[in-house]
């Protein structure tokens, strides 16, 4: 099956985009906010993966991170401030933050309501609409409270009504300003380098069920944010094209199929995994639906978020004798990269701007020409303030997004930088730096600099488009 007919390398597009786009930038909770266990926040599994001697590169943790917590004020100015000229205030409207669950319920069940935890997004959100900026709002961003891990956590279908009630009682507080949702960030991390590399919190590592079980509990809690990067085939040769397709349907499908396409997971992912499964003479890996849950399933998103950043070439490989097993194992694929592509500061994250048109369009033809909102997108690099590299990350993948919208009709509404400012990278600690805002770490003063990348951001956004 071919991947994609979009063309790799087309000219930049003058264009603009329409009036109602929605601009924004983006943070999580556990990345910037501290106050790890300030006023009766329980600890979440990050806090507790954190802690763990040999997790974080550079051992850091998210104590402090940006100490968001004391300083959303200022989080709010920086992007009031973005334009070039600080008295006219910048047009990036939207802010994406997320949720942390244990600071609005301690132990993560309704009977462990903090109030305070909840005043503090209440202020949050106040400052945002005093400042003409509008809340888009994660309710989980991986930071699942300790104490419902220790009852299970995403392998137990307990965690359904918890969230449930979580996200419930979110809406109760915050529906009448907040209008724009997203359930969960980028599932595949939290299920397969959660409980299959164990390189992300709650850092299980194991070769076995756990990954689609949890995901499957996941996807029934409702799966709506999705982390996808694209996969080229790295030759024309058939397998390689089919081996690209395989690997998008095992990270985006395997969560976009049951919500977006026929209810299901996709099809090559059952037929892969019940074959190795009869192989390895276990029973299936793969959970099923139920025809209901199937039904379910369908149409239980309004918008497709894509979170995207890079692109991976795929080429087929025969696992079947592999001695050694891998997590790609049942997908019989092998990843690369091109030579010619420009690094970042994230090992895993490759300059190649049309993979962004690619995957919109991927979205479009697969799941009936949705919605889509980019989530997520953003390069990492140093820290220096006058980073160039990232102002052109954005101009070419921000371009792509046009011709996607212009040349292919693909339905985007909106994007969101990443990040609003430097922060916390997960298992990669402080190293490599998002931000359009630079934090001072070093000194311990976390005052916040916009960079030369927010002042183009805001001005690309400021012009909607791109103008000769
Ligand atoms: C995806 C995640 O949602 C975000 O938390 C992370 O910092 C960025 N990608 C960059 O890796």
């Amino acid at each position: 099956m071919m991947v994609s007919s979009v063309p790799d390398n087309s000219p930049f597009y003058y264009g603009q985009f329409p009036e109602d786009f929605v601009w924004g930038v983006g943070t999580s909770s556990y990345q910037i906010e501290g106050g790890w266990k300030d006023d009766g926040k329980g600890p979440s599994i990050w806090d507790t993966y954190a802690h763990t001697d040999g997790r974080i590169e550079d051992k850091s943790n998210g104590d402090v991170a940006c100490d968001s917590y004391n300083r959303y004020k200022e989080d709010v100015q920086l992007i009031k401030q973005m334009g070039k000229i600080p008295y006219i205030f910048s047009q990036v409207k939207n802010y994406r933050f997320s949720i942390s669950w244990s600071r609005v319920l301690s132990n993560g069940t309704l009977a462990t309501r903090n109030e305070k935890g909840i005043q503090y997004y209440k202020n949050l959100i106040s400052e945002l609409l005093k400042n003409g900026i509008k809340p888009l709002v994660t309710l989980y961003h991986w930071d699942l409270p300790q104490a419902l891990q220790d009852v299970g956590g995403w392998e137990s279908d307990k965690m359904i009504d918890y969230f449930s009630d979580y996200a419930r009682l979110m809406f109760q507080e915050f529906g009448d300003q907040v209008k724009f949702w997203t359930t969960f960030n980028e599932p595949w991390i939290s299920s397969l380098l959660g409980y299959g590399t164990g390189t992300s919190a709650p850092g299980i590592e194991e070769i076995g069920t756990k990954p689609y079980t949890t995901a499957h509990i996941i996807i029934k809690s409702h799966v709506k944010a999705y982390r996808i990067d694209w996969k080229e085939p790295k030759t024309q040769a058939q397998s390689d094209i089919d081996a690209a397709e395989r690997a998008m349907q095992f990270m985006l499908g395997w969560f976009a199929n049951p919500i977006f396409g026929n209810g299901d997971y996709p099809e090559v992912m059952k037929q892969q995994i019940a074959d190795k499964s009869r192989k390895m003479g276990i029973p299936n890996r793969l959970p099923e639906f139920t025809e209901q849950e199937k039904r379910d399933n369908l149409g239980s998103s309004d918008f497709f978020g894509i979170n995207t950043y890079t692109t991976n070439l795929v080429s087929y490989k025969d696992n079947s004798k592999s001695t050694k097993p891998n997590h790609f194992e049942d997908q019989d694929n092998q990843f690369s990269t091109d030579p010619s592509w420009k690094g970042a500061n994230s090992g895993w994250l490759w300059v190649v701007p049309w993979g962004m048109r690619k995957i919109l369009n991927f979205i479009k033809d697969r799941y009936h020409n949705p919605v889509i909102y980019v989530t997520e997108n953003g390069v990492s690099d140093c820290g220096q303030i006058d980073d160039q590299s990232r102002i052109e990350y954005f101009r070419a993948y921000i371009n792509e997004v046009l011709k996607a919208m212009k040349m292919d009709n693909c339905n985007v509404k909106g994007y969101m930088a990443w990040s609003l400012m430097d922060n916390f990278e997960w298992g990669a600690g402080y190293g490599p730096k998002f931000g359009l805002a630079k934090v001072d770490f070093e000194k311990n003063e976390r005052t916040r600099t916009l960079k030369a990348s927010a002042h183009y951001y805001a001005d690309l956004v400021k012009q909607n488009g791109f103008t000769q």
